[in-house]
């Protein structure tokens, strides 16, 4: 008997959460943990850090081992039962113009984007199928439908339309073994990701193209991802959400 969280009745639903040490992938990992979930958060460090960040175990992302052996750690800590859900956060954003960007920095960006992407959804996939199923939920972006020529961003916005080829691609090809796959994709939201980019006139530039007004929440984006993550979006599978105050509509 599943309850409406979607753990067996009287066990917390299992959660990762990658890139749990900042932003959107701490908010989750914070939100989940107050709903009661039993939740393991991965990033490139761990520990409690400046930032108070939930993270239990090192990973990178991009590395096959680093995920093999995170996931291995993730079996011992669970005693060998699946995680119900999988958030992936863990993501970088660069802009520069197109022209100027070297194949490295390409390669950079769409590795931790797109492979990232599929190492960590694999590796959590593969413990799902054959258990309770599960639900993934992989991070796009406003960037992946929408050009930006105050902050042009080719490899980022590449790599992001690739994330929703993906989940869409496992999601069918997952879907028989029982596990769901969906997007998350978040307009501008208000992060140390944001910061970076954060001069006066880009700020003015990037407001005048939000319906809302106004940059979104960590928390607003991690709410949605736990929609998806639960089994109150049972029956949602292979689609794509944006929480990003209606810019994406305009
Ligand atoms: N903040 C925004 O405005 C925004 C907008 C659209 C999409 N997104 C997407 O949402 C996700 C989360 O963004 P955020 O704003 O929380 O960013 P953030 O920079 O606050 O956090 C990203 C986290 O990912 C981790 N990370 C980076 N490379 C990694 C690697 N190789 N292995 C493991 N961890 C790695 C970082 O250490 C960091 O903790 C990203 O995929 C981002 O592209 C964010």
């Amino acid at each position: 008997m599943k309850d409406v969280m979607g753990g067996t009745e009287g066990e917390a639903r299992r959660l990762v959460v990658t890139g749990a040490g900042s932003g959107i992938g701490r908010a989750t990992a914070v939100a989940a943990a107050s709903l009661g979930w039993d939740v393991i958060g991965l990033d490139l460090t761990a520990g409690e850090g400046g930032s108070g960040a939930p993270v239990t175990f090192p990973c990178d992302i991009t590395d096959e081992r680093s995920v093999h052996d995170a996931f291995e750690w993730i079996d011992t800590a669970w005693e060998g039962r699946a995680p119900h859900a999988l958030v992936h956060c863990a993501g970088v954003y660069r802009f520069k113009p197109a022209t100027e960007t070297t194949a490295a920095e390409w390669d950079s960006v769409v590795n931790i984007n797109a492979r990232g992407s599929l190492l960590v959804s694999a590796a959590a996939a593969r413990r799902m199928t054959g258990a309770e199923g599960g639900s993934v939920v992989l991070l796009s972006s406003i960037a992946a439908v929408r050009g930006d020529a105050a902050e042009p961003s080719a490899a980022y916005s590449a790599s992001k339309g690739a994330v929703v080829s993906l989940a869409r691609q496992l999601a069918v090809e997952w879907g028989p073994s029982g596990v769901r796959v969906n997007v998350v994709a978040p307009g501008v939201i208000d992060t140390p990701m944001t910061t970076v980019s954060g001069t006066p006139e880009v700020f003015e530039e990037v407001l005048r193209r939000i319906p809302a007004r106004r940059l979104g929440t960590a928390e607003e984006v991690a709410r949605v991802c736990l929609f998806l993550a639960s089994e109150q979006s049972a029956y949602v599978s292979g689609t794509v959400i944006s929480v990003d105050g209606g810019q994406s509509a305009s």
